[in-house]
């Protein structure tokens, strides 16, 4: 199965964790059915200093041909803000991305640098937000003069409808029994249509059970007692938060994944972190989280949910051996970037092999 995967390396650390994620790629596409090419897509903060654009025409070309894309981060320290980042959101507009994925999961190895108490922890932490990427107060619709501000938070029917309905499948793929609906439907006219409209698509799937939480005290039901959630659905403005505060669970912000998506087009897959210029240039940045953004691509994009778990299993039986300095263990190898990609191929290997 030919497929074709733009590569935008970006800025910092960027790079260096997006080799890894190529090298995953590269070890599936011997070892199964799946025949990848990749094409470059130049964007963000030493592309603008080359051309004045940190979106090349070209890039984005290659981007909306290929089938998808695997993204690192951007930004330079010695540029104002937003000058190389902005071409984030020319993707994620240009392609109307309207979901958010990002996967929170504690591998059991790890509960040791997760931040909670281990009666916190309970049965685990496996949690995915699936959050609106289009809508609501991001759509920077307001105002602003000497004396007041304003952000419109615009829902519409159809911006919730398919957000939650593919919250909903995504439930039913994984076998979820539950989904969360995040809102503020006690004050919030838009959270009232969310909620609404949350119900009558959860009508469709009888076997799974809805729940709705007002954000404020999900913020703290996350902290005190995450295995209660499965799938998490949510708009904007509120998985924004909700899912900067989960990925801090995990042990590292390197270690966390995303997907920018939608079904009918070119899908976006990145690690959550920046490019964190103070680890820059030096190999010791976690290249996990966007080797599980690989993951992500391969279950969201290209519908292989097995090659997808054993993506995931190579990770964890990495983590048994080595570690990159940030969830760096005592009684382990600490790795580089690339060390820890080796690694994590390696066992990717063995398992595709059997
Ligand atoms: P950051 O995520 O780059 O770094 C925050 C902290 O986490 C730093 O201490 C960093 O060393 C650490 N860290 C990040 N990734 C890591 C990894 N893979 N392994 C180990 N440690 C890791 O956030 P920061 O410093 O706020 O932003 C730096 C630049 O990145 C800014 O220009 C910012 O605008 C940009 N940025 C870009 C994003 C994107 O491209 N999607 C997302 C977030 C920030
Ligand atoms: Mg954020």
């Amino acid at each position: 199965m030919k497929k074709i995967i733009s590569v935008c390396r970006g800025d910092g650390v960027g790079p260096e964790v997006v080799n890894e994620g190529v090298k995953i790629l590269e070890i599936i596409s011997d070892y199964t059915e799946f025949d990848f090419e990749f094409k470059e897509a130049p964007a963000g903060g030493e592309v603008w200093k080359k051309f004045g654009n940190n979106l090349p025409e070209q890039s984005f070309e290659t981007i909306r041909n290929s089938d998808a894309l695997l993204f690192g981060a951007l930004g330079l320290p010695d540029l104002p803000l937003g000058v190389a980042e902005s071409a984030i959101m020319k993707i994620r507009q240009g392609l109307d991305l309207y979901v958010n994925l990002r996967p929170i999961k504690l591998y059991d190895i790890l509960r040791e640098k997760c931040p909670l108490k281990d009666e916190f922890i309970g049965s685990g932490i496996d949690i995915t937000f699936v959050r609106e990427n289009t809508e609501g107060l991001y759509k920077n619709i307001g105002s602003i003069d000497e004396d007041s501000a304003q952000n419109l938070m615009l829902y519409t029917r159809k911006g919730c409808e398919r957000i939650i309905k593919y919250a909903f499948e995504f439930a039913k793929k994984k076998g979820h029994s539950k989904v969360t609906s995040v809102d503020k439907a006690n004050l919030l006219k838009p959270s009232q249509l969310w909620r609404k409209i949350f119900h009558e698509i959860g009508e469709n799937y009888p076997k799974i059970q809805k729940e709705d939480i007002y954000v404020d005290a999900y913020c703290q039901w996350l902290i005190r007692a995450p295995y209660k959630f499965q799938t998490v659905v949510t708009g904007n403005m509120f998985g924004d938060i909700i899912s900067d505060e989960g990925a801090f669970l995990i042990g590292s912000l390197g270690m966390a994944s995303s997907g920018n998506i939608n079904p009918r087009n070119v899908s976006m897959y990145e690690p959550i972190h920046g490019s964190a210029p103070d680890i820059a240039g030096k190999g010791i940045a976690n290249p996990i989280g966007t080797i599980l953004s690989v993951k992500l691509m391969l279950q969201e994009s290209f519908n292989s949910l097995e090659i997808g778990n054993e993506v995931d299993k190579a990770v964890e039986e990495a983590l048994k051996e080595g570690r990159t300095v940030d969830i760096k263990s005592e009684k382990l190898k600490t790795l580089s970037t690339e060390e820890m990609g080796d690694l994590i191929a390696e066992q990717l290997k063995n398992r595709l092999k059997k």
